[in-house]
């Protein structure tokens, strides 16, 4: 199974990006693996992982508050997984002071120069009455300062229009909009193709753009397993 190319790479690194599909589709499995390649290349990261599972906590040092997260911050780690607390009216808040901690961090010497992807799994978890001020800062003055976002969520629906206007990089896995409402978005190409991704023997792969209105399919990226006991890899010697 290939990894994603250089080129997707970068694009996932400089320019914001939306990850959308159903449940079980594959969202979060491609943004980690982005995340793990996005560390060889010099971009610090941040997954928001609103569900707190245990599985994402290979994406980084794992953080509760927003205090913990600062102090990560200030210590230039490259990899901060955060855990906003449950009620949402507390995730929400936890989100937009982290978010303004960073852009604060930005501005400062020694931080200026820094890249960072902030990864934001169940974006929809994040917005009330369709809005979002931490949303709203990273998608739109957020890729000048070296900020850059990358949202996770099931429906294209769901998303406000800023962040589906300002995401270059559009990553569709299967979804369940309606017809319709994908043809008002400009996705009748994507309609065209939906046999081929409904396909089971297709689960996993997916469709997506880097911006210039070029869209292609990509075969699923590869899972990054758990690193073995050394007992077995003797054995295999
Ligand atoms: N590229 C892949 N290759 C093989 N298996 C995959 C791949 N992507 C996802 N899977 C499998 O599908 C399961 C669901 O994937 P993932 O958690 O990424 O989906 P999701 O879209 O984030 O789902 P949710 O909406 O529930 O968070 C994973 O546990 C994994 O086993
Ligand atoms: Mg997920």
């Amino acid at each position: 199974m290939p990894s994603l190319s250089g080129r997707i790479l970068d694009s996932l690194r400089d320019r914001h990006s939306v990850i959308i599909g159903i449940t079980r589709s594959g969202k979060t499995t491609f943004a980690s693996h982005a995340i793990e390649s996005l560390w060889a290349r010099s971009t610090h990261t941040m997954f928001i992982d609103p569900k707190h599972d245990e599985s994402f906590a290979k994406l980084g040092t794992v953080c509760n508050t927003v205090m913990e997260v600062y102090e990560q911050l200030l210590l230039k780690n490259k990899a901060i997984v955060f855990r906003p607390p449950g009620s949402a009216e507390e995730r929400i808040e936890s989100l937009d002071r982290i978010v303004e901690l960073i852009f604060q961090l930005q501005r400062s010497a020694g931080f200026k120069r820094i890249r960072r992807v902030i990864a934001i799994d169940e974006l929809q978890l994040f917005v009330k009455k369709g809005n979002s001020k931490a949303i709203e800062m990273i998608w739109t003055v957020g890729a000048g300062m070296g900020v850059v976002g990358m949202a996770m969520t099931q429906r294209i629906q769901l998303l406000n229009e800023t962040v589906w206007s300002q995401s270059d990089n559009k990553i569709i896995f299967r979804i369940e909009d309606r017809v319709d409402y994908l043809k008002s978005r400009n996705l009748e190409h994507y309609v065209n193709q939906l046999d081929f991704f409904t396909d089971d023997m297709n689960k996993y792969w997916f469709y997506y753009t880097i911006g210039g209105g070029t869209w292609k399919k990509h075969k699923p990226v590869p899972i990054n397993m758990p690193k073995k006991p050394r007992r077995l890899k003797l054995n295999r010697w």
